[in-house]
């Protein structure tokens, strides 16, 4: 466990109860996480703000990781989606590496997804509000957990039918500045059956037991420390597409 990790992850996870009872007969039962709509107040802009962003660390504090359904409006992250859409069609997406610098691989085994890395000259309005949603999630994370976060980067991420990413943690092996992921899932009517979802062990650093199984629908927010958490993406049915990032630290 990294340094400045503990108090977000372990020792709360310990200390107190959760907020919610996920942790019971996980690993029997996958819990799928739904949370009620009125849970939430939604920013003009349709932005994480307020409540969610409070909410959202709260949740962080004891468990490590959280899941925020409908962090977006409808309309904005159509629009993503679009833009996702429309570039993958266009052929800009590239096979997704496995490793980092002079070891990066293309790995069938281990990942079948396609990226587009999200770049300061392209970004389109979308992008941009998703961009300051990000911002302020950022600057609250550091302000409560003095995580000293300093910048993002993130792709969009598309998995073809029958894609799938195995077991691993969000770090490169000697290099650990990907402190925090964040997921945003642009799949417009997804449904039971679709695949893809997102299974997250939520022990740190445990790799069996108890895990959930994330939807991976359309304006739902992932977050979780990134060298922690073991996750996979189970194979997609259907075209599956999403902006994962990494908030990091010098
Ligand atoms: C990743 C990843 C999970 C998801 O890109 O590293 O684990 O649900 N993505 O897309
Ligand atoms: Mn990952």
């Amino acid at each position: 466990m990294r340094k400045g990790f503990t108090r977000i992850s372990k020792i709360t996870v310990r200390n107190q109860p959760p907020l919610i009872n996920f942790h019971k007969r996980l690993s029997e039962s996958p819990f799928k996480i739904t949370f009620s709509k009125s849970f939430y107040l939604a920013h003009a802009g349709g932005l994480v703000f307020l409540r969610q962003v409070e909410d959202l660390l709260n949740f962080m504090n004891l468990h490590g990781w959280a899941a925020m359904p409908e962090c977006m409006t409808a309309g904005n992250s159509l629009r993503l989606k679009n833009e996702c859409q429309q570039s993958w069609l266009t052929g800009n997406f590239r096979r997704a590496g496995v490793g980092r610098g002079e070891t990066l691989q293309t790995r069938s085994e281990i990942r079948l997804d396609e990226v587009m890395w999200l770049e300061p000259d392209t970004k389109s309005a979308e992008q941009q509000i998703f961009l300051s949603m990000l911002e302020t999630l950022r600057l609250a994370i550091n302000q409560r957990f003095f995580l000293g976060l300093f910048d993002y980067e993130g792709h969009f991420a598309v998995y073809p039918e029958g894609a799938f990413y195995k077991p691993h943690l969000d770090c490169h092996a000697g290099k650990s500045d990907r402190i925090v992921t964040t997921i945003l899932y642009l799949n417009e009517n997804w449904q039971p059956g679709d695949g893809g979802e997102l299974k997250l062990w939520t022990t740190p650093e445990g790799r069996e037991g108890a895990f959930v199984l994330i939807e991976p629908r359309m304006g739902t927010l992932v977050c979780f420390l990134a060298a922690d958490f073991w996750h996979e993406v189970l194979p997609a049915h259907k075209t599956r597409m999403s902006i994962t990032g990494w908030f990091r630290q010098r």
